[in-house]
C-alpha cells in the first residue's frame, strides 16, 4: 500500500485492460531522465516534474517502464539490487515513489517496474548469509556447485564451462563453503537458485508488494534465464568470436521448466485486471521471443534493433516477426534501449547520413515504430533524435565496458544513458548541479524546449504521429500485412482492424521514390492521416502516382 494506505489505481486512462496492446511504453531511465534536487543525478521528483511531456498533452504515452530504482550498488547501475523492496535513496523516497504513481496515474499513465529476478548484488542479504557455509536458510538460494577437481597447482577448477555474457568463466570459487557459485553477468551479481522454494515464494511476495502499491505491470530482465539445467551439463562447443558465441547455450537458457514459472508469476499478477509484463529475452531470435509469448505477457524481440536502414532489411524483419508471431501472438517494437546503441545514431551510420539526414531517418523510424503490429518500447530521449554521446573511459559509468577484450565484443553503454536535455543553458534543464553523466554536445539545441517551438522537429513529428495512432484502433489491434511497391526503397504495408484499415509507405532513400498504392481492400480512396512531414504530399490518394520526398513517411486511411 502506498502511505495513505490506499493503492492508487490509473485514472480515466485512454485504453482499458488491454493497454499493453494498444497503448505505447516508455521506457525512463531514472538516473537520466530529470534530477530535481540537484545532486546530479535524476530521480523520481524529476519524473513527475516531467509528467506533462508524457502525459495526454504532451507524447500521450500509455505506461512509463521505469528501470531499476532499487538499492544497488552500482557494479551494473542498479541492475545488481541489494534490496528489491525498496527505493534507492538517490533516487528519493518511498513516498517519492507512491506520489509518482500517483500522479502517473492522475494522468491515465501506467507505471511498469522492471524486476531484476535471475540475480542479485552480491552485496544481497541473501548472499551474504548463503556465501558463508553449506547451511543456514539461505544456504541453497545461490547456483552453488562443488569444483570439478583441481588443477596441477590445487586451484579448484569451475564445475563446468559455463561462460560469463561479460567474459570469463560464469563461476566463481568462495573458500569458505569449498564451492562455486553461478554468475552469467558479473561476479558481483550472482544467480539466484529458482530451484529452491523459498526463493520463488520471496520473489512472489517482493512482486506482491510493488502490486500493492499501484504497480500496473513489470519488465522482466533476462527471464528466460531464471532456470537452469538443475545438472549444470557443459554447454557443446562450436566455433564463435567470443567464449560467449563458443558454446550453445543448451543448459544455461530457455529451460523448459520456465514457461510453467511465468505461468505462476501471471497467476499472481492476474489477481487484478490489466496488469501486463514483459520479459527480456537474453540472446534469443524472434522464433523464441514468441514461443515465450503468452497473453499479457509479452517477450521483447530483438530483430528490429539489428536491422540497417534499408527497406529490404525492415521488410524482411517484418516478415520474419510476422511468421513467428502468428497473429495470435502480440510482438513488442523496440528499436533503442539502455542496452543498445540509440537509433537515431545506429541507423543514420548505416547509410552515413548525417546533419539533416540524420534527423529525416528519426523520423521516418517513429513512423515505423509506431505504426507496424505490436506494442512500441521507446526509449527516453529517442523522441528528440537524441544520439549516443562520446564519453571518454574515464567517465565511463558502465564497469562492465571495462572488461572488453577480444573474447568480449561489448560496447560502452553509457553513450545511449546520458542525460535528457529539456531546455538550453547549464544543465540542460536536467539538472542545476554537475550531471552524473556529461551531456550531449549539441544539447543546446536538441532540447525538449526548442523541439516544441519547430513543428518540423523530431519531437513534434512524435508527437504527430502518437496522437494518429491513439486516434485510430487498426493501428493500435490492426493484422499486419507487406505491401509490394515498384520501387524497392519503400516500406509498405496495410494495418487491418477494428477501425478504417491503414497503409502505411515509408521510403528510406536519400532520393524522391514515385510509387502507387493499391486501393482500399473494400474500396474507396485513401485519405492522408499523418506524415512525417507536416504537409504529406497529397490530402486524398488514388491509384495514381504520387512521389515521395526522401525520408518521407506516410500514413493513409481508407475513406469511402
Ligand atoms: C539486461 C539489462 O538490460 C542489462 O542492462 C543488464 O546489464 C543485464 N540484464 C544484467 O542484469
Amino acid at each position: 500500500m502506498s502511505r495513505s494506505g490506499v493503492a492508487s489505481v490509473v485514472r480515466s486512462p485512454r485504453f482499458g485492460d488491454d493497454w499493453w496492446r494498444r497503448g505505447v511504453v516508455y521506457q525512463v531511465y531514472p538516473r537520466s531522465f530529470a534530477d530535481a534536487d540537484g545532486d546530479g543525478v535524476g530521480d523520481l521528483q524529476g519524473v513527475i516534474d516531467h509528467l506533462d511531456h508524457l502525459g495526454p498533452d504532451g507524447l500521450g504515452i500509455d505506461a512509463i517502464w521505469l528501470s531499476p530504482i532499487y538499492p544497488s550498488p552500482g557494479r551494473d547501475v542498479g541492475y545488481d539490487v541489494s534490496d528489491h523492496r525498496a527505493v534507492d535513496p538517490v533516487f528519493g523516497s518511498e513516498g517519492d515513489f507512491d506520489r509518482l504513481v500517483e500522479a502517473a496515474h492522475e494522468r491515465g499513465i501506467r507505471i511498469v517496474l522492471d524486476l531484476v529476478m535471475n540475480h542479485t548484488s552480491d552485496r544481497h542479504r541473501w548472499f551474504t548469509a548463503s556465501r558463508q557455509a553449506r547451511t543456514g536458510p539461505y544456504a541453497d538460494w545461490y547456483v552453488w556447485r562443488d569444483p570439478r577437481g583441481s588443477g596441477p597447482d590445487g586451484t579448484p577448477l569451475p564445475p563446468n564451462n559455463w561462460v560469463s555474457w561479460f567474459g570469463g568463466s560464469a563461476w566463481r570459487y568462495e573458500p569458505a563453503r569449498g564451492q562455486f557459485f553461478l554468475h552469467t553477468f558479473l561476479e558481483e551479481q550472482p544467480d539466484l537458485n529458482w530451484r529452491a522454494p523459498g526463493v520463488e515464494a520471496a520473489q512472489f511476495e517482493m512482486v506482491q508488494g510493488w502490486l500493492d502499491r499501484g504497480v500496473d505491470g513489470f519488465r522482466l530482465d533476462v527471464f528466460n534465464i531464471f532456470l537452469k539445467h538443475p545438472d549444470t551439463p557443459d554447454n557443446p562447443t562450436r566455433d564463435g568470436a567470443s567464449a560467449w558465441d563458443r558454446q550453445l547455450h543448451r543448459y544455461d537458457i530457455d529451460h523448459p521448466d520456465q514457461p510453467a514459472l511465468i505461468r505462476r508469476f501471471r497467476d499472481l499478477v492476474d489477481r487484478a485486471p490489466g496488469r501486463m509484463s514483459v520479459g527480456e529475452l537474453f540472446v534469443g531470435t524472434t522464433e523464441g521471443a514468441a514461443a515465450l509469448t503468452t497473453d499479457r505477457h509479452l517477450v521483447f524481440d530483438w530483430e528490429l534493433i539489428s536491422q540497417d536502414w534499408r527497406a529490404d532489411a525492415f521488410r524482411g524483419a517484418i516478415q520474419r516477426r510476422e511468421r513467428a508471431f502468428g497473429n495470435d501472438r502480440w510482438p513488442t517494437i523496440v528499436l533503442s534501449n539502455h542496452d543498445q546503441p540509440r537509433h537515431a545514431s545506429r541507423l543514420a551510420a548505416t547509410i552515413a547520413a548525417t546533419g539533416d539526414e540524420r534527423d529525416a531517418i528519426a523520423r521516418a523510424a517513429a513512423l515505423v515504430e509506431l505504426t507496424m503490429r505490436g506494442t512500441p518500447f521507446l526509449y527516453y530521449g529517442e523522441e528528440l533524435g537524441m544520439s549516443d554521446v562520446a564519453i571518454p573511459p574515464e567517465e565511463s559509468i558502465d564497469p562492465p565496458a571495462a572488461r572488453i577484450s577480444e573474447d568480449f565484443g561489448w560496447w560502452d553503454r553509457s553513450q545511449a544513458r546520458t542525460p535528457m536535455p529539456w531546455s538550453h543553458g547549464r544543465g540542460a534543464g536536467f539538472t542545476t548541479g554537475r550531471p552524473w553523466l556529461r551531456l550531449g554536445p549539441d544539447a543546446p539545441t536538441r532540447n525538449v524546449a526548442a523541439q516544441l517551438g519547430d513543428p518540423d522537429s523530431v519531437l513534434a513529428c512524435y508527437r504527430r504521429v502518437l496522437a494518429a495512432r491513439g486516434a485510430q484502433p487498426s493501428l493500435q489491434d490492426g493484422e499486419l500485412a507487406l505491401v509490394t511497391i515498384d520501387d524497392p526503397t519503400v516500406l509498405a504495408y496495410r494495418r487491418r482492424g477494428s477501425g478504417p484499415e491503414i497503409l502505411v509507405a515509408v521510403a528510406f532513400d536519400r532520393r524522391e521514390a514515385e510509387i502507387r498504392v493499391p486501393a482500399p481492400t473494400d474500396g474507396g480512396r485513401w485519405r492522408s492521416l499523418v506524415g512525417t512531414h507536416r504537409d504529406p504530399p497529397a490530402a486524398i490518394v488514388g491509384h495514381e502516382p504520387w512521389v515521395l520526398r526522401p525520408f518521407e513517411g506516410v500514413v493513409l486511411v481508407a475513406d469511402r
